[in-house]
């Protein structure tokens, strides 16, 4: 099993993403601190994950308050005796035309998405260091490639992580740390269902998605918790400061296309 026995971190292990990454990496071996603010959620996700066999703890937590994350590795040290990868999911978005955006709204995706992180990592960095070893997966997105309209704090918190995930990498390799991102296409999360709730002809929406995903399909949670496995895995030894797009070929295609 690819994590056997390593201790993970994955916040926002709520919903969508967070729970296909908990759920892969309970299955290859690991043990397992589920992150998240919303109890009855997360505690569920830590219920199914047991039923299958895996290993793992809720702890609930707002990636964006120091304290808090401070007492969240406490606590998953004192669950499982050591921390070796963390993974950055938690994240929020919105979507509104420029001119309207008010200093909440970009404080808001500024406080989860990058200070979150920032957070996060800080509260792993000596630890990490003291083993010798650990790893950190940014969840950022296709947003750090190319760019929709109205999507301004989010895409600078993204393009953030990806420059902070950079920086690190260079900062402690020699010191036997790694960094990575894994930028998502569109997922099969909440997301998705509002575009398909909010469009005014279903059929239309559809081919639209799937002529400007060369795949032709949406991803799936599983196959973003396989991908963000692998990186947090020593099969990634000799990666760091990456970006991994998993995004169905997405961003390599030149012009999106309107059916
Ligand atoms: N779904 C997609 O298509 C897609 C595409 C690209 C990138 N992403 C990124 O993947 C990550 C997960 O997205 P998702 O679609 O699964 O979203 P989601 O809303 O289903 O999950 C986000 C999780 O983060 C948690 N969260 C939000 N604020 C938090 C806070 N302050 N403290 C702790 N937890 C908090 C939520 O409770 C939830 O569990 C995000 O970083 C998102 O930007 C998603």
């Amino acid at each position: 099993m690819r994590l056997n026995e390593k201790v993970a971190i994955v916040t926002g292990a709520s919903s969508g993403i967070g729970v296909g990454i908990a759920e892969v990496f309970a299955e290859q071996g690991a043990k397992v601190a589920c992150v998240a603010r919303r109890q009855e959620e997360g505690e569920s996700v830590v219920r199914s994950i047991r039923d299958q066999g895996g290993n793992a703890v809720f702890i609930q937590c707002d990636v964006s308050s120091e304290d808090a994350v401070l007492a969240m590795v406490q606590k998953t040290v004192d669950a499982f005796g050591r921390i070796d990868v963390l993974v950055n999911n938690a994240g929020v978005n919105f979507v509104r035309a420029f001119e309207e955006m008010t200093v909440s709204d970009w404080d808001r995706v500024m406080e989860v998405d990058l200070r979150g992180t920032f957070l996060c990592t800080k509260a792993c960095i000596q630890l990490f260091l003291k083993q010798g070893t650990g790893n950190v997966v940014n969840i950022a997105s296709v947003h750090t490639q190319a760019c929709l309209p109205g999507a301004a704090p989010y895409d600078a918190a993204k393009w953030g992580m990806v420059g902070m995930t950079k920086a690190l990498a260079v900062e402690y390799a020699s010191q036997g740390l790694r960094f990575n991102c894994l930028s998502p296409g569109l997922i099969d999360t909440q997301i998705w269902k509002d575009i398909q709730d909010g469009a005014e002809d279903l059929d239309a929406c559809l081919k639209h998605w799937r002529a400007n995903i060369p795949m032709g399909r949406v991803g799936t949670i599983r196959e973003m918790g396989l991908a963000t496995a692998f990186l947090a895995s020593d099969d990634a030894s000799y990666i760091t400061g990456a970006n991994l797009m998993a995004d169905g070929g997405m961003t390599s295609q030149l012009i999106s296309r309107e059916i």
